[in-house]
């Protein structure tokens, strides 16, 4: 929720601000701000509405060499220009950004109306301004301001700072994300990565308690008492045209096509004869592992439930949970449970916490993400990544396919380690075919039908999606995708649950997606067809000689190849069909209405 940047160098700060911000509106988009500090103070800008109207709200760009800048999903109070970040305090001397929940600001923001300062909005973010120029009243020291502020937040924050007449921008985080790019003759901060991309890939991911001072020609970090921190540089390895729109006309679609390469790089080096070879995770790695829980929520729950059922499939207990929810649906933990937080982003709230959770009950946790340094990451005991490079469409498309791999992976992993547990029977034949997986994601591309059936189903009242197996994870990511960037009413179900009551919805005016796996079909098609005999017509998806096809009125064709991916495929037609069916209707499809791609609040 919310993206923060900070820059300092030669040169003027505003421009990679705001191209900075531009690549981190996935994390929101209701407000954006700046603020430059030059000869004549600290001058902040901001706006509601998007980045863009940020830009066009500028006559020219602000002067001054060092700014901070924001784009904003709300959390406390709504979408306004005066709620929107930088906030500053009562004289406008000390100007801030922040990502996260300050718990305690209602609080605060009483002792500091008594002590005279005048508060402009209705988020919990201004306190902090406040806070730090109270104590730098109260110390005449900047940096000691800053410490003894946020030692006084409770809650989440990733935070930068500038204050007038000082060549400075002071920064912390706890619980929010925070990066340090280092280029030459610039420093920055930012929430993520793609924030710096175009200037630099030496990065250093900040912990929970760093405070850094950034200064024109120094950085500086330290723990919150004031101890130096040596933390390691890093280089990452994606390519700033990963970070932009390229030749597509949305992120979304930049990103469904680009799943051959991603699905290449989350594969490259990890099938050995005929075997998976994972890093990070040696073969003996889950020989103490009894039972495994995954946690997530969304598209990343979907991916989840593709991985548990082929865990199962191996022989090993596994449940699937959503994390929101994981106080209340799990079963016991132990340290022979291994618990997998399933998290593109690594820093959605609700997973973090159930991984927590599960860790203060004795469990092993680890984190399947696609952001290194991410929080899940850092804290889980080992982390893998899915290395489908950044995704900036809020709807999560590419990092599904790349997560379900990864997870097929690791259940052969689990297959080979857990007692009693036991590898697929064409182990062999099945990563074979994971090889062909990239190309044959190639083929559906450049073949797809989706874009002509959605412009003959749109018209719809609602559209349901139905599977079988690991067709109904499928099913599930079909509908979530479709309502979430057509703002049409999708549901998915398991096939065999039409019947106990959604059947009642089914009308000729209710298309029936039927997703195919190569699996346990035979209850998608029984139910495909009591569907159609209500006067639903009905799409499958799936090969071509597939016995659903038989019965299907439309047909969305995938390659032949080991079931086990066939469900992968049947979702890249699916993605398509949302994002050909959001286009026809003109929505925002990077950006859909009241959403934001990291969701760092529960
Ligand atoms: C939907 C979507 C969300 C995310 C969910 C979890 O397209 O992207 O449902 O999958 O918010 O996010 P991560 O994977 O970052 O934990």
């Amino acid at each position: 929720m919310c993206g923060i940047i900070a820059r300092i160098g030669q040169g003027n700060a505003a421009e990679t601000l705001l191209s900075g911000l531009e690549n981190l509106e996935y994390r929101g988009y209701d407000s954006a701000g700046i603020a430059v500090q030059n000869g004549s103070g600290v001058k902040v800008h901001k706006t509601s509405g998007e980045v863009s109207d940020l830009k066009s709200s500028l006559d020219s760009d602000p002067h001054g060499n060092m700014g901070i800048g924001h784009t904003r999903w709300s959390t406390h109070g709504p979408p306004t220009d005066a709620n929107a970040h930088p906030h500053t305090d009562t004289a406008g001397d000390v100007a801030v950004v922040h990502n996260g929940v300050i718990d305690n600001y209602d609080e605060l923001r009483t002792e500091l109306t008594a002590k005279g300062h005048e508060f402009e909005s209705d988020t919990d973010t201004e306190v902090i301004p406040h806070l730090i120029d109270e104590f730098r009243e109260a110390t005449g020291d900047t940096e000691l301001a800053v410490r003894k502020a946020v030692d006084t937040l409770e809650g989440s924050y990733a935070i930068a700072a500038i204050v007038d007449g000082e060549e400075a921008v002071y920064a912390a985080r706890k619980g929010s994300p925070l990066v340090l790019g280092l280029d030459d003759e610039e420093w920055f901060l930012a929430s993520d990565v793609p924030a710096f991309l175009d200037h630099t890939e030496d990065v250093i991911y900040l912990e929970d308690g760093d405070l850094v001072v950034l200064e024109p020609d120094a950085y500086q970090i330290s723990d919150l008492a004031g101890n130096p921190i040596e933390r390691s540089i890093d280089t990452v390895d994606w390519d700033p045209e990963d970070a932009g729109k390229g030749e597509y006309d949305h992120y979304m679609l930049k990103e469904i096509n680009t799943q051959p390469t991603a699905l290449s790089n989350t594969i490259e080096g990890r099938i050995e004869d005929g075997d998976v070879a994972f890093e990070s995770l040696p073969p003996g790695t889950f020989a103490d592992v009894d039972s495994v829980q995954f946690v997530a929520c969304g598209t990343s729950y979907h991916a989840a439930m593709y991985g548990g059922q082929l865990v199962r499939e191996a022989g090993v207990r596994a449940e699937v949970l959503r994390a929101s929810e994981y106080e209340s649906t799990a079963g016991p933990v132990d340290e022979t449970t291994l618990v997998v937080a399933v998290t593109q982003s690594g820093e959605t709230a609700d997973t973090l916490d159930a991984v927590r959770k599960a860790a203060d009950r004795g469990a092993r946790t680890l984190a399947v993400t696609n952001v290194v340094g991410s929080t899940a990451a850092r804290e889980a005991d080992d982390a893998v990544y899915i290395r489908a490079g950044p995704e900036v469409g809020v709807a999560a498309t590419k990092t599904y396919s790349s997560q379900a791999v990864t997870l097929a992976l690791l259940s052969q992993r689990l297959a080979g380690d857990v007692p009693d547990a036991a590898p697929v029977a064409d182990r062999a034949a099945m990563l074979e075919a994971l090889e062909d997986l990239p190309q044959h994601v190639e083929t559906v591309l450049e073949t797809s039908t989706a874009e002509s059936l959605a412009e003959e189903t749109l018209d719809s009242e609602s559209f349901f999606f139905i599977g079988n197996g690991r067709g109904r994870s499928v099913a599930l990511e079909g509908a979530l995708k479709f309502k979430e960037i057509t703002y049409e009413h999708a549901e998915g179900f398991a096939a065999g649950e039409l019947k106990h009551g959604p059947l009642a919805l089914v009308t000729e005016a209710t298309p029936v997606f039927a997703v195919a796996t190569g699996g346990a079909d035979d209850k998608t098609k029984t139910n495909a067809i009591e569907a159609q005999s209500r006067g639903a017509p009905i799409v499958a998806i799936g090969p071509d000689d597939h016995p659903l096809v038989d019965i299907a009125d439309a047909h969305l064709s995938v390659p032949d190849t080991h079931p086990v991916w066939t469900g992968l495929l049947a979702n890249v037609q699916l993605q398509l069909l949302s994002y050909h069916a959001a286009d026809q209707l003109d929505r925002p499809i990077d950006k859909p209405r009241n959403l934001a791609k990291s969701v760092t609040v529960e």
